[in-house]
């Protein structure tokens, strides 16, 4: 159920009960730990998902058996380990991250997950990885965690390189809270929610900044699927 309250957007989940349901659901072994740790242990903004987000996407990635995966934005590795565990057996994950510094920690840490021959990290600007990418499509899901004001390219170039079903996601949804405001970056992500709600069958979970997940229609499904 949801009451008046819950719908307008407040939370139950205090400190404590997010302590309690990810030590229950999104627990961390050593090597999720060392790749969430060490955004703050090298100085680098600690921007990288919530523990049962991380869980989430790597639950979706298994759910769909992703075998193909593009994430963008890597920071160290925490959330390309998550997608990493949910591959199918043989599934690869390619992680685009511009920061050379952030690349190096997310190399160490991906390896030090055992994942070094399964997720490459792409060291370079999204805009520019992203067209060779191309080639090794189709993709089973598409992870967007970078520059906000891009998510509308980002998105089509998502649209373009999912197989039919596959799945995007997309965090920081809300725009941390500034979706609505007259800003070209929040022009750029509104956009993107409109042009994934013409082209994907939608949600936007109400994780505390929005994660917006999209199925891609099919030319058969978008007619015959309920919206
Ligand atoms: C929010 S962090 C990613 C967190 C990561 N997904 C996680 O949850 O562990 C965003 C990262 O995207 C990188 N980034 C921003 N713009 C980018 C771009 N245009 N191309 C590639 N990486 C970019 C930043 O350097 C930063 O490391």
């Amino acid at each position: 159920m949801a009451d008046a309250d819950s719908r307008t957007g407040l939370r139950y989940g205090t400190p404590e009960v997010t302590s309690f349901v990810d030590h229950l659901h999104a627990a961390h072994d050593p090597a999720l730990d060392a790749a969430f740790r060490a955004a703050a242990d090298h100085g680098f903004p600690a921007i990288q998902l919530a523990p049962s987000e991380g869980r989430l996407v790597e639950m979706l990635a298994s759910m769909i058996q992703a075998r193909r995966v593009v994430e963008i934005g890597t920071l160290t590795g925490y959330s390309a380990i998550r997608l990493a565990r949910g591959l199918a057996p043989g599934g690869l994950l390619w992680t685009i991250e511009r920061d050379p510094a952030h690349a190096a920690v997310a190399k160490r840490r991906i390896a030090d997950a055992g994942f070094a021959d399964r997720v490459e990290v792409l060291e370079g600007d999204a805009m520019l990885e992203l067209p060779p990418l191309a080639e090794l499509g189709p993709f089973d899901l598409v992870f967007l965690d970078a520059d906000k004001g891009r998510y509308d390219q980002y998105g089509r170039w998502a649209h373009a390189n999912l197989r039919e079903g596959g799945v995007l996601l997309a965090d920081n949804a809300y725009f941390f809270g500034r979706l609505l405001e007259d800003d070209p970056d929040a022009d750029a992500m509104r956009r993107f929610h409109e042009e994934a709600a013409e082209r994907f069958r939608t949600v936007c979970i109400p994780t505390p900044d929005g994660l917006l997940l999209g199925v891609k229609r099919g030319a058969s499904a978008a007619v015959q699927s309920p919206p």
